[in-house]
């Protein structure tokens, strides 16, 4: 595996392998990295000449400090797994690789700057789109890997490239989660064993919620069971929980119709950990 730190020797080393025109499959990620990162690395191989993979834990993206100096930062162990997984180049830089003094971004995304995440961490999807923005200018991939785990993430990421019309396809990686159904994330790593018993509750009432609606119950039944469970749910501090139109967002009515693609979407915090996580309720 090709390891870079600096833009420039970056692109040197892909403008160097682009003359065989290669598919280039990029995964960004800011590293702590567990399965659910490496499903993205394993569906980039699968259809992908070169993989590229970063780890840079981006500041414009954290409202939250003592959040951005608590992200775990394991890059030895990162980089054997890269490794294993045989993910060709990884690019790591330091934060004023990737950022001058006093730069400015913004990008309209439309409301889904303003709902759910957008509402509940300001200038976060702004920071996301700044950041993503760059790497794809640089690695200049055929396609990128995000996982569903980050659902609106996604969603932000394909306005941007359809916004800018940026000639790169999105490539969207089901959630992987232990087998007992927690969503793998960076952030479990912060919860003591109770912890994590009781962030269960979140992927439990996802779970509930999919098979009340395929039982056909209705959706204000539905909403009011999730957060009855989760109000009462051990150690958890429910941020947001709705049922959405896959489409935009938005939440879905009663009136609806319930064969329009619609998602789940939660957030909360455990331990003083912000956990999200989000489940299809049909396709
Ligand atoms: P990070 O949280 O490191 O996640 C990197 C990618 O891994 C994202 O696309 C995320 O959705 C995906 N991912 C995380 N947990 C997953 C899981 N359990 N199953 C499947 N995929 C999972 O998301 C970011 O970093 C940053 O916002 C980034 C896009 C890198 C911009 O800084």
């Amino acid at each position: 595996m090709e390891i870079f730190t600096t833009k420039q020797a970056l692109q040197a080393y892909l403008s160097g392998v682009r003359q065989h025109n290669p598919k280039i499959g990029f995964v960004p990620t800011m590293g702590a990295l567990h399965a659910g990162h490496l499903a993205l690395i394993k569906q980039s191989k699968a259809i992908s000449d070169l993989t590229v993979c970063s780890i840079f834990v981006n500041p414009t993206q954290f409202n939250d400090p003592a959040d951005l100096e608590k992200y775990p930062k394991p890059i030895e162990n990162d980089r054997q797994l890269l490794q294993s997984e045989g993910c060709d180049v990884l690019f790591m830089p330091q934060v004023d690789e990737m950022y001058g003094p006093n730069e400015n971004w913004h990008i309209d995304l439309g409301h889904l700057d303003k709902l759910w995440e957008g509402e509940k961490r300001p200038g976060h999807y702004q920071g996301v789109t700044q950041i993503v923005y760059k790497l794809f200018q640089l690695v200049r991939p055929d396609w990128a890997f995000f996982g569903q785990k980050d659902f609106q993430q996604c969603m932000v990421i394909q306005y941007m490239v359809d916004h800018l019309r940026l000639p790169i396809q999105i490539k969207v990686v089901d959630t992987i989660r232990d087998p007992d159904g927690l969503a793998l994330s960076s952030r479990n790593a912060r919860l003591s064993p109770t912890g994590r018993r009781q962030a269960l509750a979140l992927s439990k009432a996802l779970f509930t919620v999919k098979l009340g609606f395929e039982e056909g119950e209705s959706f204000t039944q539905l909403k009011e069971k999730a957060l009855d469970f989760l109000h009462q749910a051990a150690g958890i501090t429910l941020e947001y929980f709705a049922i959405c139109h896959t489409a935009d967002l938005t939440e879905v009515k009663e009136e609806d119709d319930r064969k329009s693609p619609l998602v789940a979407i939660l957030a909360a915090w455990v331990e003083g950990v912000r956990l999200i996580d989000n489940i299809r309720l049909n396709n």
